[in-house]
Parts: C-alpha cells; sequence; structure tokens
C-alpha cells in the first residue's frame, strides 16, 4: 500500500466556487480560484491518501494538472456541491470544505435568459443556501476528521482572529484554516497565509501559523490533519 502521513486514509476536498444560476447565461458567483482546494487535494495524495476533489467550477486547466489517481467530482452550484460532499462523507476519514460557497442563491431561476425591464432598475430575490460544512459536522460518522476555511475581513476594532475564533465555535469542525482577507489578498493568488486553529477541549487553540505558496500551506496543513488523527 501507499506510505506517507495519511496512507490508508480517505480524504474528500472541496475546491473552487459555487455559482448560483439565474438564467440560462447568467449567474451569481465569487471570486474563489480553487488554487488552496486543488494544492491540498495534491499535497494529501502525496501524503499516501486516497483522495477525491470536489471541484466547483475550477478551471480546466488546473484539473488537468492533477495527477490521475485523484478522482475529480465537478459541480457547480451550492446544492450540487452539497449533493456530492453527502454522496462522500460515507466513505471519508478527513473531509475538507475549502470551496467558497454563496451563502444565497436566486430565488426563482428563470428557464429564459431575463430581458432588460427598463429604466427603473431591479431588485433580486434571494435564497438562504445550507450551510454545508454545518450539516458535515452534524452527520459526522465516528472518527471522521473535518475541516472548515474561514475568509475573514478585520478592522482596528475587530480583528479578524475574532471573527474566525466565533466561526470555529459555531462550526463545530476539527479543525480551521484561516486567512485574512482584508483588500482581497487571497483570492486567485499563488501565495497565501493562514492561522490553523483546532479545539483543545472547550478552547479554541492556535495550532499553527503558515505562509508561503499555496502548496507550502497545504502540505504544512496536511501534516497538521494527519498529526491530529485517531489512529
Ligand atoms: O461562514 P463561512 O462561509 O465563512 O464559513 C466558511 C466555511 O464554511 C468554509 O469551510 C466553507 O466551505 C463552508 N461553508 C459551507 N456552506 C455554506 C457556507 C460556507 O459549507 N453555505
Amino acid at each position: 500500500g501507499a506510505s506517507g502521513a495519511l496512507a490508508g486514509r480517505r480524504v474528500v476536498v472541496s475546491a473552487g466556487g459555487t455559482r448560483e444560476a439565474l438564467d440560462p447565461v447568467r449567474f451569481l458567483g465569487n471570486r474563489s480560484s480553487g488554487k488552496q482546494g486543488i494544492a491540498l487535494a495534491q499535497a494529501a495524495a502525496q501524503a499516501g491518501a486516497e483522495v477525491e476533489l470536489v471541484a466547483a467550477n475550477v478551471d480546466s486547466g488546473l484539473l488537468a494538472a492533477l495527477p490521475s489517481s485523484i478522482a475529480v467530482t465537478p459541480v457547480e452550484s451550492t446544492l450540487d456541491l452539497q449533493s456530492a460532499m453527502q454522496a462522500a462523507q460515507p466513505n471519508a476519514d478527513v473531509i475538507v470544505m475549502a470551496a467558497a460557497v454563496a451563502d444565497y442563491r436566486p430565488a426563482e431561476v428563470h428557464g429564459a435568459k431575463l430581458k432588460k425591464a427598463g429604466d427603473e432598475g431591479m431588485s433580486l430575490e434571494l435564497v438562504q443556501n445550507p450551510d454545508i460544512l454545518a450539516g458535515l459536522v452534524a452527520d459526522r460518522i465516528p472518527g471522521q476528521f473535518i475541516v472548515g476555511f474561514a475568509a475573514e475581513t478585520g478592522d482596528a476594532d475587530h480583528p479578524a482572529h475574532d471573527y474566525a475564533v466565533a466561526k470555529f465555535r459555531r462550526k463545530g469542525a476539527d479543525l480551521l484554516v484561516f486567512n485574512d482577507v482584508s483588500g482581497n489578498r487571497a483570492f486567485g493568488h499563488d501565495v497565501t497565509e493562514v492561522i490553523v486553529l483546532a479545539a483543545d477541549g472547550t478552547e479554541v487553540v492556535e495550532v499553527g501559523e503558515f505562509s508561503g505558496s499555496k502548496d507550502d500551506v497545504a502540505q504544512k496543513v496536511v501534516s497538521v490533519i494527519a498529526d491530529r488523527l485517531p489512529p
């Protein structure tokens, strides 16, 4: 079998950003490139894991560069992503939710391209999407290790770190990889800086602070995961 810190482990990573259709040609989306999630999938595979990458609108060139041992499940919307993650959950030792998920989607998906209505402007009704990570945590199978991501902005009075700690407590994951995206620093770039939070009893502790290429950071995060997995 494979050797490495994650040998024999099954890891599911979501990457990219969801798109919520408005009509056949338009969607609401976000700026996530999927690079960090792809780097994590690759680092997990390098550490010996069997990896599934659930890729939300990731550039096909990025996917083509992956080793064929990584199974790729392409998805588009948040509801698609949720179905893929729910399908993968029963067979996963580790789940990493690195995808940027839309919190809302249009209440109605129009079957035909929306026409311009006039000079009045228009408003769009949105409905809330499910929190996929929270659902995975609620349905966690025994021993399963669940990792969330958080991109936060902060200011002098409210440091991004405080928001990340609060989010970690709220989400109930085993690990939270947090980056400060004040000024849109992380999205689409090759270098990043993250703080990794973990639960230590009722305390939230910082278990690492990593910066460098997304590949370097992914390797560090994977080694933190491997160290914290149940035997
Ligand atoms: O609440 P926020 O979107 O900042 O949380 C980020 C984490 O939650 C990420 O791991 C993201 O993949 C996940 N998430 C999710 N479903 C949502 C929103 C976020 O799984 N609807």
